[in-house]
């Protein structure tokens, strides 16, 4: 029989080994900090609808140890407050795969004594490991709704840990705090919101998700410079988070675009290219911040463009475009650039984010010539 102590050595072991090359002060935190606490409920997917998933049980402490996504809450619905016939939705918070989240933590850097902002409080777990790294230091996490704060700042608390667990948006005026030695986020955003940066003292590290709309994220690792602004880059590893909302709540979601009608061509550049999250997030980084992807259609809803695409095997693709723009042709144009360039890994790409606010993600081929994208 499983015991919860062989579980979670077995998920210190498999950190250790598949999260690149750590440091071990975090492969020694999910060693000791367990995960089982924080997730007493989560759910599982049973065709299209989720449902709740209550321990103990072998299956169950299997689940929680193992490396993946745990989702705790569906639109709004905590999984321990889910109905029995399940909840049907978008995913709104979980407990992240831990060998990302380790790999996070190693790019954070987190000291003994250090002063932590979470931004994603989630289910606490994070915090927790980031409470056991900084030692003495403070941690301060916030998320979005009481429900969530409430449940983790109780579970932290029982497993001997005393953050600041706050309710607050995440995207602008929570209560002040710090100045921070270390900020992390663990939802995504476009662009790095002000608020981050100004809360992080000079050489404090920041490390943030980059949602992108085409589907590839990646976690890029800023570190403040004297002037105000922060520099930095992009880690390996693949990174797609459930993105920083609203205080309204709200999902953005690209479902529900019409069938489009409008203007045909044809393309060698087929939908199946999006599939290779590398390249979504490098081709998602040439398109207008408000695109929306739901499947093979793009949409902008600031001018109504849209661009539907579909596949045929062995002939050209056709692309439908309608609305003031061709969504689909920044796309192709990345395509070459991302064949020239021998398909750039996401650690290639830099970061910069200026006093004035501007944020700009860099790329420098080999023969030295530049591409640069403003966020
Ligand atoms: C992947 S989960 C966080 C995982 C968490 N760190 C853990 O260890 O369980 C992302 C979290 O971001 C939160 N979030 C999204 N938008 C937010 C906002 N505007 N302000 C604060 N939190 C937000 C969600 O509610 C969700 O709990």
């Amino acid at each position: 029989m499983t015991t919860e102590l062989d579980a979670r050595m077995r998920l210190g072991r498999e950190v250790e080994r598949t999260a690149s090359v750590l440091s071990s002060r975090v492969v020694e935190a999910f060693l000791n900090v367990p995960r089982h606490p924080f997730v007493p409920v989560f759910y599982r997917r049973d065709g299209g609808v989720y449902r709740a998933w209550r321990g103990p049980g072998e299956g169950w402490l299997r689940a929680v140890y193992a490396d993946e996504a745990l989702v705790t809450e569906v639109d709004g619905v905590h999984a321990e407050d889910a109905p029995e016939a399940g909840v049907t939705g978008v995913a709104t918070s979980s407990s992240t795969a831990p060998t990302l989240m380790a790999e996070m933590l190693d790019a954070l850097d987190v000291r003994p004594g250090d002063r932590v902002l979470e931004i994603g409080t989630g289910t606490g777990y994070n915090a927790a490991l980031l409470c056991h790294l900084a030692g003495a230091g403070s941690v301060t996490t916030l998320d979005r709704t009481e429900r969530l704060t409430d449940a983790a700042r109780e579970r932290l608390g029982t497993a001997g840990f005393g953050p600041a667990v706050v309710r607050a948006d995440g995207a602008g005026a929570y209560p002040d705090g710090g100045p921070f030695d270390r900020v992390i986020a663990t939802c995504a955003v476009r662009r790095v919101p002000r608020a981050w940066l100004d809360r992080c003292v000079t050489g404090g590290v920041i490390v943030v998700p980059i949602g992108n709309a085409l589907g590839g994220g990646a976690v890029v690792r800023l570190t403040k410079l004297r002037a105000g602004g922060a520099a930095g880059r992009f880690l390996h590893r693949p990174a797609a988070f459930m993105p920083l909302r609203g205080e309204d709540g709200g999902t953005v979601r690209a479902g529900g675009v019409a069938r489009v009608e409008g203007r045909r061509r044809t393309s060698v550049v087929g939908a199946r290219v999006l599939d290779d999250h590398a390249f979504s997030f490098w081709a998602g980084l040439a398109l207008p911040p408000a695109v929306l992807r739901d499947g093979a259609t793009l949409h902008d809803p600031t001018d109504g463009s849209t661009a539907h695409i579909e596949d045929h095997p062995g002939r050209p693709s056709t692309v439908t475009t309608s609305g003031p723009r061709d969504l689909w042709q920044p796309v192709e144009t990345a395509r070459t650039s991302w064949r020239r360039y021998h398909r750039p890994r996401r650690e290639w790409l830099t970061m910069t984010v200026d006093p004035d606010g501007r944020q700009v993600v860099s790329f420098t081929a080999p023969d030295g010539w530049p591409t640069a994208w403003c966020l």
